[in-house]
């Protein structure tokens, strides 16, 4: 594909990365965005996967409106795509997550916080015309934990989503030669400062973002410690991360809400599946039990139809996300999900399923890898 100048309009999520690009002059900040794990191998299968879907057609089917609205855990939304939670939107942005809330409310999208927010979640929420759930990881310090999700209650999040696959934070190779760390002006705004000062502190060959994450979440729960957390919120609760059917099942078992289908953008463990070649397996293990989301890989509304024939019920973005803050704020958030959709409903037309629940298995077929 060739890039478009600098000066043509975007055309599709990805000129979002090429505007990104232009517009971001720290690089370590751009490697955080756009690195994984490792050899990144695990980034690079996400969105190969994508590649591998061929889609099924249906003909002389009434597509004159083709309608994207739906509904997830009593959040209702203009589109199944929404925004992942990702850290530090001040990195993309000087308004940072307030700019996005606007972008996602905007489009009619789901908003998914994250625990490292660098604007408070009541700014954030005060800036947003749509639902937002708050992210959290399993911090070391418990009632720090409980605290964070009651105050994203009271600021009106609507469901907590519990990442799973983040024991550790994975170990990024460009990070670590980058010695990247926050500067002194982006910190994690709904986190005490004293306890997040090692997220500042670079050191050569490491990543602050990982010495923090090491100092900070608990690596040794399990699922009998999610009675915990749900015995603290009446707010749904969601695990993001799940790969296997396994632990879908187990998923299920321990009552969540929904699962995430995710591998974290290939950033937390080289090697795992991707995320596509996982979702099938996850979502035929769930059944009806509860709704199944999905990111990973996604770059338009091709890939989310792809996503939502293979047992999704909504689909989120992270770089793109990132890619339109970073490019033209709030309007940027809002471009690239509408832009999205935009491509999606197409999608639904050319392939004569008009609503989203007419997007089955039939749909899409996704072949193995060779
Ligand atoms: C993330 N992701 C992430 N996930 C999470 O649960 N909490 C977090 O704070 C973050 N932070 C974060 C920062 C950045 C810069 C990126 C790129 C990703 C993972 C994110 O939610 C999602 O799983 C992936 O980004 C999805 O893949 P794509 O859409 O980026 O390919
Ligand atoms: C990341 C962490 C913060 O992926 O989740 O960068």
């Amino acid at each position: 594909m060739t890039a478009p100048g600098p000066q043509a309009p975007p055309a599709s999520v990805e000129d979002y990365r090429h505007a990104a690009r232009l517009r971001l002059g720290d690089d370590r900040v751009w490697d955080f965005i756009e690195g994984g794990a490792e050899t990144e191998r695990t980034v690079a299968a996400n969105r190969r996967a994508f590649g591998r879907v061929t889609l099924r057609p249906r003909v002389l089917v009434d597509v004159s409106h083709c309608r994207t609205g739906t509904e997830v855990l009593g959040s209702r939304l203009g589109t199944p795509l929404g925004v992942a939670p990702t850290a530090y939107h001040r990195l993309a942005h000087p308004e940072g997550e307030v700019a996005t809330a606007r972008g996602a409310g905007a489009a009619g999208a789901l908003y998914v916080v994250s625990i490292y927010a660098s604007r408070t979640l009541e700014d954030i929420a005060a800036a947003a015309t749509g639902p937002l759930w708050i992210q959290v990881y399993w911090l070391r310090r418990r009632e720090v934990l409980a605290g964070l999700v009651a105050r994203a209650a009271a600021a009106g999040c609507r469901a907590v989503v519990l990442t799973v696959d983040a024991p550790r934070l994975g170990r990024r190779h460009r990070d670590a030669r980058n010695g990247f760390a926050l500067g002194p002006g982006i910190r994690a705004a709904n986190l005490d400062p004293a306890e997040t000062a090692s997220a500042h502190r670079s050191g050569a060959g490491r990543s602050a973002l990982a010495a923090h994450a090491a100092e900070a979440v608990d690596p040794s729960v399990t699922w009998s410690d999610l009675a915990w957390l749900r015995a603290r919120s009446d707010l749904p609760l969601v695990l993001k991360g799940i790969l296997t059917a396994e632990d879908a099942a187990l998923a299920v078992r321990h009552g969540a809400d929904a699962v995430i289908v995710s591998n974290h953008g290939g950033r937390q463990l080289d090697g795992a599946a991707a995320s596509l070649d996982a979702l099938a397996e996850v979502a035929d293990a769930v059944g009806d039990a509860c709704p199944v989301l999905f990111d990973g890989g996604v770059r338009g509304g091709t890939d989310a139809f792809a996503a939502l024939a293979l047992g999704a019920r909504a689909v989120l973005l992270g770089r793109p996300v990132l890619w339109g803050l970073a490019a033209d704020g709030a309007a940027g958030v809002a471009a690239v999900l509408d832009l999205a959709t935009e491509e999606l409903a197409h999608t639904m037309a050319l392939t004569g399923r008009p609503d989203l629940a007419s997007i089955d298995r039939s749909a899409a077929v996704l072949r193995t890898e060779a």
